[in-house]
């Protein structure tokens, strides 16, 4: 299939798998490649510009089709080496980034000038316009469904979408949500040009995760997400567990008075202890309301395939079909 994104990225299937921490190593981004997607390696993962240099030498061994690097600008006061990690991208011969969190402004320059295809992770219409406007090449539109962090205006993907296809010029992916076929056919006929996926390719034999985590994903329906940390304005959608249930009994208690460093134990430095040792009630971690349609643990290879699969059979039978009444 061919569309804006795929031509953008020298893709074969519009499906991009997006950052993902203590999730996104080289070995899922490899797969993802090889299966005709895009893999994104999630730079702050990496603890330093020269570990990122080195999982980015490490996909390319694994792979010899293009791949990308998450970078997250987060708002924090002690700020990671982020020149560092765009030096490593760019010697790495990295071709494609995927930004999130704030403006990525400052550094595109430098990736534009090295031939850097930059995707901005959004979850407005007005950040998204704001992305067009500073230079990014397309979004990666995410909705309220997403995992991770869905912003604070709480907009589902079926209004957000056709509003982000009314107002940019520029390209963009849907993300939060995305599963299957279905999901691809659906977000291509609201207006994007592909989809990207989260929390359904940590569901897949070559996620480098605990097997816990995988079957966790499998076990949860659609209803077991919950928002946490809405009262600092920094909302994020996670699997509810016993911490994600203790962190929601702080923030009723202490309302207004909420302070990051009363939730610590619940969010901090916990993803390598849920993704690499499987300790499940080791916090809050992030998961989209889109666990309640993945049902199985397929390679990436097959489950590409299989999206790709079903969304031709859906426009080429079921909807070319309705035409002829
Ligand atoms: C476990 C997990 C960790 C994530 N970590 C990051 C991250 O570090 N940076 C980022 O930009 N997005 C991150 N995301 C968001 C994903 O890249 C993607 O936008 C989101 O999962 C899409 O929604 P979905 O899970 O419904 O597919 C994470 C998502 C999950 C599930």
């Amino acid at each position: 299939m061919k569309t804006l994104i795929t031509d953008m990225f020298g893709i074969q299937h519009p499906i991009i798998q997006g950052g993902m921490h203590y999730v996104g190593f080289a070995e899922l981004a490899a797969a993802v490649s090889n299966a005709g997607g895009l893999g994104i390696i999630t730079g702050l993962t990496q603890r330093t510009p020269e570990a990122l240099a080195a999982e980015i030498a490490r996909c390319r061994a694994m792979t010899d089709k293009p791949f990308g690097v998450n970078l997250t600008f987060l708002p924090t006061v002690s700020s990671p080496d982020y020149p560092g990690y765009i030096k490593a991208i760019i010697e790495g011969g990295v071709k494609a980034v995927e930004t999130a969190g704030n403006n990525p402004q400052k550094w595109l320059p430098a990736l534009h000038e090295a031939g850097v295809k930059v995707i901005h992770k959004c979850t407005s219409v007005r950040h998204a316009l704001k992305a067009e406007a500073i230079g990014c090449d397309a979004v990666s539109v995410d909705g309220f469904e997403c995992g991770g962090h869905p912003g604070e205006d709480d907009i589902p993907n079926f209004i957000l979408l056709p509003r982000a296809a009314e107002s940019l010029k520029i390209p963009f992916v849907a993300s939060g949500g995305m599963a299957d076929g279905r999901s691809l056919v659906a977000a291509l006929a609201l207006g994007a040009e592909g989809i990207n996926m989260g929390t359904r390719f940590i569901a897949t034999q070559e996620a480098p995760v605990h097997e816990k985590v995988k079957q966790a994903i499998v076990d949860a329906s659609e209803l077991d997400t919950r928002l946490v940390m809405r009262p600092l304005r920094n909302t994020e959608r996670v699997l509810r567990n016993a911490a994600v249930d203790r962190l929601l009994e702080k923030e009723r208690t202490l309302g207004a008075n909420l302070k990051f460093e009363d939730i610590i134990d619940e969010v901090a430095g916990v993803y390598p202890r849920i993704m690499q040792n499987g300790d499940m009630e080791a916090g809050a971690w992030s998961c989209g309301m889109v666990a309640g349609l993945i049902h199985d643990i397929p390679t990436v290879k097959e489950l590409i395939d299989r999206i790709m699969r079903e969304a031709e059979g859906i426009i080429y039978r079921r909807l070319a079909g309705l035409g002829h009444s």
